[in-house]
């Protein structure tokens, strides 16, 4: 594939299969990511590779997080049943990677730093798409919380969890539409 129709064809991926990922893989992955252009040379990307006793952990949280969610009038029984189908769901994803960040220096240098990282990661998403290799980038409230950066080793006072990928091999691809360029481009003279 070139690189334009990676661009094109890249969707972000909800559903696995069971397969694993294997390890070689997605440190080849990773490794495109450390090529993205960052200012100053700070290389302020950090990823983290859950393994399968954090990925436990991480669904069982994932499960009280969907009972929580669920509406107060939403009966006891259904309220298992919500947070069991969110215990199996992060449990199917194959592999999990938290992405972050250092948080050093000024406003200026975070700022330049995040968007470094970023560029790290869409580095790594194209790459692992050339390679059969799906993800789904997640903010959810799972990523963000203290006892998720105390579970995977990671400091807040300096490392910022962007977000996590949720990587394995596809079972469906989906299609997001994009509005037209002219709708988002504009020309000054
Ligand atoms: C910064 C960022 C955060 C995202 N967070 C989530 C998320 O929390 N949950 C989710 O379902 N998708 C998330 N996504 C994926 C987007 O929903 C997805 O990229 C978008 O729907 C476009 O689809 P595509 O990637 O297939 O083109 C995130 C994407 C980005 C760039």
């Amino acid at each position: 594939m070139t690189v334009s129709e990676t661009v094109m064809s890249r969707r972000t991926i909800f559903k696995f299969k069971p397969d694993p990922v294997p390890n070689d893989v997605i440190e080849k992955v990773l490794g495109f990511g450390i090529f993205a252009p960052n200012h100053k040379l700070t290389e302020p990307w950090r990823f983290t590779v859950v393994g399968e006793e954090t990925k436990l952990t991480l669904a069982e949280r994932y499960r009280e997080i969907q009972i929580e969610k669920a509406a107060e009038h939403v009966s006891a029984e259904n309220k298992v049943k919500i947070g069991e189908a969110g215990f199996q769901k992060m449990m199917s994803k194959p592999t999990i990677i938290a992405v972050s960040c250092l948080q050093e220096g000024d406003e200026q240098q975070r700022r330049e730093d995040y968007a470094a990282a970023c560029c790290a990661m869409m580095n790594v998403q194209l790459v692992a798409w050339e390679m059969g290799v799906g993800m789904q980038w997640s903010t959810g409230k799972i990523t963000m919380e203290p006892n998720t950066y105390r579970l995977l080793g990671i400091d807040s006072e300096r490392e910022y969890i962007i977000g996590f990928f949720y990587t394995g091999y596809p079972a469906e691809i989906g299609n997001s539409p994009r509005k037209p360029l002219s709708d988002v481009l504009r020309r000054v003279p």
